[in-house]
């Protein structure tokens, strides 16, 4: 405690250019952060004044130093406009990169820029990849305050645990790995051997051998990875463009509420109750349908079209075969779906007797490409006509006097030559 904090008020004295921003915990960094980036634990925003997203991150970086104060992480930003020397040791190459280092480790954040999840990431990734838990209580925490977490249960040893430690670090970044006794574990869910494995999500767990069943015939290494991987996500989480290339990572089929919300991130009280519809059907039939479907919701249209490749009403279901890319939409007008009907749709889906849109092919990919392009410059359209108008206004007068100018000029050298021609028969 004692070293750590002279070398941090070193720090601050010593680099004029590092200071508190104004009512804030962020350190403002300079280049010299080089020289000291293997001091202790930094949660790192990479930045570029221009940015726009940069500038909305700003007040939920805020936030996330506020709320990381008493830990040992320090939350700093870097110009990298002007230190690039920062951003090319790091190999930044987009703006807002954000990155915890740790020793000669660094992460990069993939998530939601929330500050939820750029905290949470931040205290995955600063700990050891596996926390060992010894107290009652710390379970009773754990669950209060985590939403989702994986829990090994038995001694440390054997090839369970060596498998578990392992692929707990490859997935450090995205979720919580926890290890325990049997003892303090079984106040908490049913044991029927040791060692095993559970993921806890909000009120209900799975055990790791229950969801795989041929355990013998596959290598334990790669069927704990995939099922680690396909249990990471909540059981209804909010899908958005920063989760969703994560989530189709799951191999699940992915089922979407589709609703809008509005700039308050309200959603009108219709597209609730359609999306409270849906949540109901995976919440009644958890363990029935979680192996196959990873179900969410989805706050704003655009995202959902671009999938659909086209303009879906509201509210709508769509699902997502994240192997193929195919996607399904119910045949039913979606607002008057029951519970029911979803559950034959879903059933339908599975034995692959629904209809299949879309998928990954070349001319499938051409499309989407083609759609959101539309899709943007009609809403920039809507957004701002004039600037729309001149930003492609302007390149197509260019290309027109261009062209008007090689077509003109062609026809005037012919003039030039035919009179040269003229003038020598004269001669
Ligand atoms: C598990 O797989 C990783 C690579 O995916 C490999 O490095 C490791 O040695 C494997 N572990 C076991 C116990 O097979
Ligand atoms: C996706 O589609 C393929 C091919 O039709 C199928 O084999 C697979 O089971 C489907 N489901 C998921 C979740 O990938
Ligand atoms: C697929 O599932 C639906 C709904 O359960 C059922 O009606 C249909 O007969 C099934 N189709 C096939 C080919 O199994």
């Amino acid at each position: 405690m004692y070293i750590p904090s002279i070398t941090f008020f070193l720090f601050v004295a010593l680099f004029h250019s590092a200071h508190l921003s104004t009512a804030s915990r962020v350190l403002e960094l300079s280049d010299r952060f080089l020289d000291i980036k293997k001091d202790g634990q930094w949660l790192i925003m990479f930045y570029a004044p221009w940015c726009a997203h940069c500038k909305r991150l700003e007040p939920i970086w805020a936030h996330v130093a506020q709320a990381l104060r008493g830990t040992s992480i320090r939350v700093g930003r870097v110009d990298c406009t002007r230190f690039t020397s920062v951003a090319t040791e790091f190999s930044v190459s987009g703006f807002p990169t954000i990155m915890f280092l740790k020793d000669d480790v660094h992460f990069t954040f993939r998530g939601d820029r929330t500050k939820d999840e750029i905290v949470n990431f931040a205290l995955r990734v600063s700990g050891p990849p596996v926390q060992h838990i010894t107290k009652l209580e710390s379970l009773d925490n754990i669950k209060a305050n985590n939403p989702l977490f994986f829990l090994y249960v038995g001694d440390s040893s054997g090839s369970l645990w060596e498998v578990y430690s392992e692929v707990a670090e490859k997935f450090q970044p995205h979720g919580f790995f926890y290890s325990t006794g049997e003892k303090i574990a079984k106040n908490h869910a049913e044991i029927k051997k040791a060692p095993t494995v559970f993921v806890f999500k909000e009120t209900v767990f799975y055990e790791f051998e229950d969801d795989v069943r041929d355990l013998e015939s596959q290598d334990l290494n790669s069927t704990m990875f995939n099922w680690i991987n396909a249990e990471r996500f909540e059981t209804f989480p909010k899908v958005t463009r920063g989760n969703i290339h994560q989530i189709l990572q799951t191999g699940k089929y992915l089922v979407l509420a589709v609703v809008e919300e509005n700039k308050l991130l309200e959603v009108p009280p219709d597209m609730i109750d359609f999306r409270d519809m849906v949540e109901s059907v995976i919440r009644k039939n958890k363990k029935r349908l979680h192996k196959n479907f990873q179900f969410g919701w989805v706050g704003s249209p655009e995202l959902a079209n671009s999938i659909a490749m086209s303009v879906l009403t509201l509210p709508h279901l769509l699902v997502v075969n994240s192997t193929t890319n195919h996607h399904h939409l119910p045949q039913d007008e979606p607002s008057q779906l029951t519970p029911e009907a979803v559950e034959v749709f879903l059933d339908q889906i599975h034995n692959q007797s629904a209809p299949a849109y879309g998928g990954n092919t070349l001319p499938v990919r051409l499309y989407r490409t083609y759609f959101e392009a539309r899709t943007s410059l009609s809403e920039m359209w809507q957004g701002n006509p004039v600037l729309t108008a001149v930003l492609f206004g302007l390149p197509l007068g260019f290309l027109s006097l261009i062209c008007y100018s090689i077509c003109c000029a062609d026809i005037m050298d012919a003039e030039d030559e035919e009179e040269d021609v003229a003038h020598e028969k004269k001669e």
